[in-house]
């Protein structure tokens, strides 16, 4: 018998009949308060690179983007340069958070016509930008809430990052911390709205399920939530989607729909080879982790079976520990990176394993719990 947690997709497509292939993430792009000191947070404490800039010095009149790098993640931090701005309307809304989930494609043409016939909402319509360095052509499609999906395809270009956008070179360059790729992005919608936006990975993107939780498996005393995992042909691109669940007290879920006031990104997972070397180097930066107690690692053995690292750095840092029967993952989250409990970030090294930490649901979520508590939002 195959264990639950087992991502099995439920139906393989066939790579012929994928009509919106993905090559994978291309960047995230963030609104942002203040998107300079952003990016010096996302440096400094994060360990991204400088990468690019756009704003009144290349001509821009509304905004300014910086955009760094870390392996393959790409984050683009936008802020508005005056007032009444869509961007500004979308921070005062939602605080700090991320607007647009973009995938690289080989066509974004395509991408957008094949989307849009199936029901999408358009976002951007396919648009080609140029500069010396030849030219990207972008379309984008809305998704929930404020959020959209843009198609990036850049086969014929060659610059650092997008037309429009110059090299952004600083001479404060800290060390990377081991981030590599996204691995996946968690989003979560409202009441009862799950299935319909697993619908629209399935009948408008092409993509297939991978696993479901239902509200029994990830409840605790207090919270739950229901959660299904969206995978695209090729497995590279992967959105779990989670919806509040009726528990005692308050939803996480429901928490963040409440303070980012609707649907939207809840976490960015990025993937390290070394997640002890990583996370180490992550709180000496100062970045903040939420923390299970200690009883979580006197089992933890027996839960999980023979494992590679010491537990005592594991224990140290905070790292989980959970296995499929493919093999295992460590992983950590952070506390929410703005002052509004909503977007955070997932530390993950996979190690075989091809599903999402079920094992630790219950621990971290009564650790977001000792959170809600302390914020009175419990
Ligand atoms: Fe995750």
């Amino acid at each position: 018998m195959i264990p639950q947690t087992t991502p099995i997709l439920e139906k393989i497509i066939p790579e012929a009949e994928d009509f919106l292939p993905l090559n994978g993430t291309d960047y995230l792009e963030l609104y942002v308060g203040n998107a300079k000191q952003a990016a010096h947070f996302y440096k400094t404490a994060f360990g991204f690179q400088s990468l690019a800039y756009a704003g009144l010095a290349t001509g821009l009149k509304d905004r300014e983007s910086y955009v760094v790098q870390q392996g393959k993640i790409r984050l683009i931090l936008t802020s508005p340069l005056r007032g009444g701005t869509e961007i500004g309307k979308h921070i005062d809304l939602h605080g700090d958070g991320v607007k647009a989930v973009a995938l690289w494609v080989d066509d974004a043409e395509k991408s957008f016509q094949e989307t849009v016939k199936r029901g999408a909402t358009p976002y951007l319509e396919p648009t080609i930008e140029r500069d010396a360095h030849g030219e990207t052509k972008r379309s984008g499609i809305v998704a929930y809430g404020d959020t959209v999906h843009t198609f990036v395809e850049r086969k014929n270009y060659h610059g650092t990052f997008l037309p429009g956008f110059v090299e952004w070179k600083s001479t404060f360059n800290p060390a990377p911390t081991g981030l590599k790729y996204v691995d996946h992005m968690v989003c979560n919608v409202g009441w009862g709205e799950m299935n319909k936006w697993v619908e629209f990975y399935a009948k408008i993107m092409g993509f297939a399920q991978l696993v479901s939780f239902d509200d029994k498996d990830i409840s605790t005393d207090y919270t739950a939530l229901m959660s299904k995992v969206m995978s695209n042909g090729n497995g590279r691109i992967k959105f779990p989607v989670n919806e509040p669940a009726e528990g005692k007290k308050k939803s996480q879920i429901e928490e963040y729909l409440d303070f980012y006031g609707g649907p939207g990104i809840q976490h960015i997972a990025v993937a390290t080879d070394n997640i002890i070397e990583t996370v180490t180097d992550l709180q000496n930066r100062g970045v903040e982790f939420l923390t299970v107690p200690g009883s979580y690692y006197e089992d933890l053995l027996s839960r999980v079976g023979q494992i590679d690292e010491d537990l005592k750095p594991l224990q140290e840092l905070g790292i989980l520990v959970d296995r499929d029967d493919e093999g295992y993952l460590l992983q950590i989250f952070t506390k929410p990176v703005e002052p509004r409990p909503t977007l955070f970030f997932e530390i993950i090294q996979r190690k075989g394993a091809k599903s999402f930490g079920k094992g630790n649901f219950k621990a971290l979520f009564e650790a977001i719990e000792r959170e809600q508590a302390l914020r009175g939002t419990l």
